[in-house]
């Protein structure tokens, strides 16, 4: 099929990437020059497993980038709108991307064509579209408009692109569904997944996906109720650390226990310092909107919120318990990005605490294998940045691991030990066995877990134990 996908953001970019390796002809719309220099150019503007092999094979041939919106839809037969929909500073998604997009097509619109929304956007946002498509003069024979929301995370963005645990497709009548069910037919009918050259399947994924051919308006809620339900999981069980915390137990064990329930599965139980992202704080946000204006007050989800900023007040506590007083210590942070695998530090609470602790005075040195540069755009220069993690310690009071990078869980601890000036880790996203850390002579602190001491260290020494 021809495709157009408007946007070459993170979801767009690995939209366009995907269809185009299950053999569609796409083109992919930007309205930002410089990103689409970048990508005209060969670069791969974000980090994500996959991508750039897909674009390497595909460019040129089965995928190609315009900022000629009209060109584009003209050439296509399905359009899918991956702009942003930023919040608004009321807490509601600002639509305003997707209405001029769906202005700007209304103009191009020639043979049938399907409207897809893939952005997160709250329900009844299909049936705007379509207004505003038939209020600038477009024959209504001419055009459906579907929603299709994308569950991609990022930094297994391909994966789960052709990989999901379900697509949704949300279409008012058959003709736009069978559009759909053609466009996720190499994923639906097993064939994609036969290919040699097929990206490679992860693991607790199973093959092929089934598609849910549901309503635009149970689409629409399917999404935000998704990634609300989420940011619930992960509210709740730092609400639970917390009391682990109170009580001595230990929060990996009851994850363990809780997480065993096929009810209620293990993934998403992570305590650590809150979600973030562009996805979560913004969806939740929208929903609770959403509630609200359908004269639902949905509270359950005012205290999501607040367990998440209320996360990070107590990391910061943590920080000040472990090391008394803040001004002048030298700190080293692993992690800026919102969460591992990816470069992208919207609303990362490891940022936050980073520009909390400098505002206490700290000193700063940080790594993060992928989201330095995308930290310097917006980071005043007194945050130092180091070329690995080891150097990132090197010197410092304490160690703070704030995003759960694969390479911060495999540290060499002797090493790392050697590079503190104070073996002191405090630890946000609970990658360490705090008896392994206690015994390789750290002084060791989590989340929802008992904070540990070195092997042999009397208890009155413990904290801030000077090296000799
Ligand atoms: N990032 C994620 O993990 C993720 C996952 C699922 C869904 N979503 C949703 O998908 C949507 C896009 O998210 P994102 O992270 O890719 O956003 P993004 O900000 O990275 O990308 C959006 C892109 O749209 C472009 N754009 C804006 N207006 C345009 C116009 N008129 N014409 C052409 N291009 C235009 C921007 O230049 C930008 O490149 C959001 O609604 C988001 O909530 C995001």
């Amino acid at each position: 099929m021809r495709i157009a996908v408007v946007g070459s953001g993170y979801v767009g970019l690995v939209a366009g990437a995907c269809f185009a390796d299950l053999g569609h002809q796409v083109v992919v719309v930007d309205n930002d020059e410089a990103k689409l220099d970048a990508l005209q150019n060969g670069q791969v503007p974000i980090h994500e497993q996959f991508l750039p092999e897909l674009l390497a094979r595909h460019r040129g041939s089965r995928l190609e980038f315009s900022g000629n919106l009209q060109e584009a839809v003209r050439a296509s037969d399905v359009i899918f709108v991956t702009v942003g929909t930023p919040q608004t500073e009321t807490g509601e998604a600002d639509l305003s991307f997707v209405e001029s997009v769906a202005r700007e097509i209304s103009g191009a619109l020639g043979g049938y064509k399907v409207i897809v929304e893939k952005s997160t956007v709250p329900v009844y946002t299909s049936e705007w579209v379509r207004k505003v498509i038939l209020r600038n003069g477009t024959d209504p024979a001419c055009f459906d408009v579907a929603s299709n929301p994308e569950f991609l995370r990022e930094g297994t963005a391909v994966a789960d692109f052709l990989f999901p645990d379900r697509i949704v497709i949300g279409c008012d009548n058959e003709r736009s569904a069978e559009v759909l069910r053609q466009v996720y037919a190499p994923m639906t009918d097993g064939s994609y997944y036969q290919r040699a050259n097929a990206i490679p399947q992860p693991d607790r994924t199973s093959v092929p996906p089934p598609l849910l051919v549901t309503s635009s308006k149970s689409a629409e809620l399917i999404k935000h109720a998704s990634n609300s339900f989420l940011a619930m999981k992960i509210s709740f069980i730092n609400a639970v650390a917390s009391i682990c915390e109170s009580v001595g137990a230990d929060v990996n064990q009851v994850c363990q226990g809780v997480g065993a329930d096929s009810r209620i599965g293990r993934r998403f139980l992570n305590p650590g310092i809150g979600y973030g992202g562009s996805c979560f704080p913004k969806d939740v946000l929208a929903f609770r909107a959403v509630a609200r204006e359908c004269g639902y007050d949905f509270r359950l989800l005012d205290e999501v919120m607040h367990i998440n900023e209320e996360q990070r007040t107590r990391f910061l506590r943590k920080v000040r318990s472990a090391l008394w007083t803040l001004r002048g210590k030298n700190l080293g942070v692993l992690g800026l990005a919102f969460k591992g695998g990816t470069d992208d530090i919207r609303e990362s609470p490891a940022l936050f605490l980073v520009q909390a602790l400098l505002q206490e005075g700290c000193k700063i040195t940080a790594y993060d294998p992928a989201a330095m540069e995308r930290t310097r755009e917006v980071m005043n220069s007194t945050l130092k940045y180091a070329n690995s993690a080891y150097e990132a310690a090197r010197g410092a009071d304490a160690l703070l691991i704030l995003t759960e990078w694969e390479e911060f869980a495999n540290l060499d601890l002797s090493r790392l030990n050697q590079e503190l000036k104070y073996p002191i880790v405090i630890d946000g996203r609970n990658l360490y066995d705090s008896e392994v850390m206690a015994a390789q002579g750290f002084t060791y602190y989590s989340v929802g877990r008992a904070a540990c001491h070195p092997e042999g260290v009397p208890a009155a020494l413990r904290n801030g134990v000077k090296k000799a």
